[in-house]
């Protein structure tokens, strides 16, 4: 458009005053989200799956949503509520959202429930469910229609990806200038269920034919760098340069999830470059993660999954980044299998138990997280909210030094690998070992005012144990977190660490303001740091050698 002449210092002032969109930055070692042009860490949650359909319901959660010291909440937007009738839209839900959302100062990660919900279409408008000629289904081996949308065939993908664009104009149009939303997961869950592969007549011609060439070249491109299990398969095929999937990969259940993965991702990737290319916002998809010795077929296949990165790389160049949703206890080994240089690691789903408050600080410390997010969050109670409230409280005070440190990488996550792990956890840091003791505990027997006269133990689960340790300086780190104790040895021979001073106490507007000098019994008489169990806290500690 041109403009006259005398409008241009206007357009320079507003072009200078605008704010760019929320985006994902290379800074340092970290991939960091920037939201109003400076790195945030979401600390959120995510909604239940049909909390957001009603927002007077939704109401009553915000104030908790402040306690547990939320920035973020993670909600769906329904298809079949948004666009009840084909080409009519109903924003009503995700206006009231994102008003109320602003209104308590809290930021927006919107959920597409488009085409899939883990693994099922039951979030398809009636007129997509019921016209199954126009939209057809998955198939079994016998021939019988599942309840998931086939990602062959163009109708579906036009239909869904035009609702999403609908969707993602609606949000730039209202939300730009304020920028609420700060990123979007389109489809949730995606993945095949019953079998590694449908069965359809479209599908069984699909898989007979030849790899597409977008995966063959990815695959000649990335051959240093491809995941070992896909590696495998094809070198074991002769690395072939052409060929049908089964001759490409291998005849096996793998070799079939590899297909209906690259179907799904090249769905989603329609999708999400529709919404993008309305509204460029961060876009990420989410996985349901594998039970242990379930085979394809069993869990939800296909998905967003570690082992299948390469084929959602190669076929969804629009998604940003794959994200794991942790319901298992193995939480250290699926982080490290979602984290990787090029593709950070968010939490969009984390059980909202106890040991979320610990893995929370883990994952923003060992891996740059850009987010972590119980599922359910409304409805956390008890010791679980307690505790993350605790630990959010911690992360929003220790902010600017966590964003910091994630990118100069000194920054380290202290958790135990699984139970099994009696060692301390042992690294180095600033040319020290550190060697990091857990120490569990159980809420306390004594409810308030009440003597528990049995003396017995409290039934309740016990309390987790975990942290993050900065180096803040020359010999200087900082703890955060709870159940540890901490020892340092000299790399140096005929060396020791000693402890100079250390202190607890709490960061307000990122000034440092000391609740305790500890030493004596604190410190086992300068032995070790200890942050005492059930409690979090933040201990800052400064070492000499002797
Ligand atoms: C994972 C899904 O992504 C969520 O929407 C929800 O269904 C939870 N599972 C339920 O635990």
């Amino acid at each position: 458009m041109n403009y006259p002449i005398y409008l241009l210092p206007v357009l320079l002032l507003a072009g200078l005053s605008a704010t760019a969109s929320p985006a994902l930055h290379k800074n340092g070692s970290a991939t960091q989200l920037m939201v109003d042009e400076k790195p945030f860490l979401v600390r959120g949650g995510e909604l239940g799956n049909s909390t957001a359909s009603n927002l007077d319901y939704l109401g009553q959660y915000w104030s908790r949503f402040k306690e547990l010291h939320l920035n973020t909440v993670l909600a769906p937007v329904y298809w079949d509520r948004m666009e009840p009738v084909e080409g009519t839209y109903d924003f009503s839900l995700v206006d009231g959202l994102i008003r109320d959302a602003r209104k308590h100062g809290i930021k927006l990660v919107l959920l597409w429930f488009g085409t899939w919900k883990n693994s099922m279409s039951c979030y398809a408008p009636e007129w997509v469910k019921k016209d199954t000629d126009r939209f057809p289904r998955c198939r079994d081996r016998n021939g019988n229609a599942l309840e998931i949308l086939a990602p062959f065939h163009e109708e579906g993908a036009k239909a869904d990806a035009k609702a999403f664009a609908a969707l993602m104009r609606h949000i730039r149009e209202i939300d730009e200038a304020e920028q609420t939303v700060i990123m979007v997961q389109p489809e949730n869950e995606i993945g095949m269920i019953q079998h590694a592969r449908c069965y359809s007549d479209t599908a069984n011609q699909l898989y007979s034919s030849e790899v597409p060439q977008i995966l063959m070249d990815y695959l000649f491109a990335n051959r240093d760098n491809l995941e070992p299990k896909l590696l495998r398969d094809w070198s074991a095929q002769g690395c072939p340069g052409n060929g049908t999937w089964r001759e490409v990969f291998g005849d096996s259940p793998h070799a079939e999830e590899v297909f209906m993965a690259f179907h799904f991702a090249r769905y989603t990737d329609r999708v999400a470059s529709a919404g993008k290319a309305e509204y460029e916002l961060p876009m990420f998809v989410n996985a349901a993660l594998i039970r242990p010795g379930y085979q394809p077929g069993q869990y939800v296949g296909a998905g967003p999954l570690p082992h299948l990165i390469d084929i959602w790389k190669a076929a969804a160049p629009s998604i940003d980044f794959i994200s794991p949703d942790i319901y298992f206890p193995d939480f250290v080994r699926w982080t490290r299998e979602y984290a990787r240089s090029d593709n950070p690691l968010f939490i969009p789903e984390a059980l909202r138990n106890n040991d979320a408050s610990v893995n929370a600080l883990y994952a923003f410390a060992e891996h740059a997280a850009i987010g972590f997010n119980p599922f359910g969050i409304e409805s956390i109670t008890g010791q679980a909210k307690t505790l993350l409230s605790q630990s959010y409280g911690i992360i929003e005070q220790l902010e600017p030094l966590i964003i910091q440190a994630q990118a100069k990488g000194t920054i380290r996550g202290l958790l135990r690998e699984s139970e099994r792990q009696l060692q301390p956890l042992q690294f180095r840091m600033d040319g020290i070992e550190i060697n990091v003791a857990f120490e569990y505990a159980l809420p306390p027997s004594l409810a308030d005012g009440v003597i528990n006269e049995a003396g017995d133990r409290s039934s309740a689960e016990r309390l987790p144990a975990g942290g993050l340790v900065i180096q803040t300086g020359d010999k200087e780190f900082l703890f955060a977190g709870m159940g540890l104790t901490v020892t340092f040895q000299s790399l140096e021979p005929g060396t020791k660490i000693g402890i100079v001073e250390a202190e607890e106490g709490t960061f307000t507007d990122g000034q440092w303001k000391n609740t305790l000098w500890l030493n004596g019994d604190q410190t086992h008489q300068g032995r070790h740091i200890r942050l005492v169990p059930g409690m979090f806290s933040i201990q800052r500690v400064k070492l000499y050698s002797y």
